[in-house]
């Protein structure tokens, strides 16, 4: 017999606690949120890992760079200063298009992922790529006339300031990525600028100065997949470890030292399809992995949507970080 009285009953007890829950965890979110976006940082801290590794991309969707010690500044990693070296810094170039002036991304030619771009003395950098030959370009210096302005992304309504690094750059880009001899253009800029979401400046990240990933989420990722993968394809600029460390802690952690720096977490670093290039051979996953099996789980809660691997840091206190520097986070007061 169907009891309707007690289907009732239930169906209410079960609204009351879906509602209860709802409640909870509307609450949960509002406080994180809330502790996000506090600028005050936290008296006590709680040691959390080490720094794994450091990466910067001097071209933006191009190769990276392994290093062990950076400067970490407001507006991202710089390479330490050496004499007669011109000094890289995380994504100051970027690729863009002659005819649509916009900028250009791994989502859109894959084999960006191969070019690596590297000092070569005070005012000159490297192009290289496999089977190509190597490419020495002057770096640009701003002046009243050469300041162009370019939407930052197909998928950003942002302007972006760029200067153009010549011919023979484009040419050598073109043949790269085009298989013709135009079409798309080297650009530069080292002043920061707001970009992504306007919500933190820096130079052509996507949003915001720095990345960090911790490395037991990936650990975690990796032992759901057939094809591991490694750090290259989620292109940090920080990697977490520790033997205590836990997978997913990173959602929690808003205040973080590491080394003499102090950042906030303020955004989910929200994957898309940039993460399905293999970054050793510059070819598309063509089952979509990682991003698939990251989308069943890893969900992020806003302001963007879409699976998360890392998170965006505010640099509160700028300073150096080296390879093996304690972490901690900020135990709230
Ligand atoms: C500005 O810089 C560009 C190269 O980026 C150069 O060709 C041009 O002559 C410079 N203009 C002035 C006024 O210095």
């Amino acid at each position: 017999m169907y009891d309707f009285k007690n289907c009732v009953i239930m169906n209410r007890q079960t609204s009351i606690l879906t509602l209860l829950v709802t409640f909870v965890s509307a609450c949960g979110a509002y406080y994180f949120f809330k502790k996000r976006n506090s600028k005050r940082p936290p008296k006590k801290w709680r040691k959390l890992g080490y720094v794994k590794s450091l990466y910067i991309y001097p071209l933006k969707s191009g190769s990276y760079l392994d290093i062990q010690k950076v400067e970490c500044g407001k507006f991202g990693f710089s390479l330490p200063a050496i004499e007669n070296m011109y000094q890289l810094r995380d994504r100051s170039f970027m690729v863009y298009s002659e005819a649509h002036m916009e900028g250009k991304w791994i989502g859109i030619y894959n084999k960006m992922v191969l070019i690596a771009l590297s000092s070569k003395d005070q005012n000159h950098v490297l192009l290289e790529a496999p089977e190509k030959y190597a490419l020495c370009v002057e770096v640009p210096t701003q002046n009243n006339s050469n300041v162009k302005t370019i939407r930052f992304q197909s998928w950003s309504k942002d302007d972006v300031p760029i200067i153009d690094c010549g011919d023979e750059a484009s040419k050598w880009l073109s043949q790269f990525l085009l298989q013709k001899d135009s079409g798309l253009r080297l650009g530069f800029h080292d002043k920061p600028f707001y970009n992504g979401l306007k919500m933190r400046k820096g130079l052509y990240e996507n949003f915001g100065p720095v990345m960090l990933m911790n490395y037991k989420t990936m650990t975690d990722l990796n032992a759901k997949l057939e094809e591991k993968v490694t750090d290259a394809y989620f292109r940090p600029n920080i990697v977490l470890d520790g033997p205590d460390l836990e997978p997913f802690e990173e959602d929690n952690c808003v205040w973080l030292k590491i080394g003499n720096v102090v950042a906030r977490n303020f955004f989910d670093c929200v994957r898309c399809i940039a993460i399905t290039v293999n970054p050793k051979t510059g070819l598309r996953d063509k089952t979509r992995e990682p991003l698939k099996e990251l989308s069943k789980y890893r969900m992020s809660n806003g302001p963007r949507k879409g699976p998360k691997m890392g998170v965006y840091l505010e640099v509160i206190n700028p300073g150096t970080i080296s390879v093996l520097d304690e972490v901690y986070v900020g135990i709230e007061d």
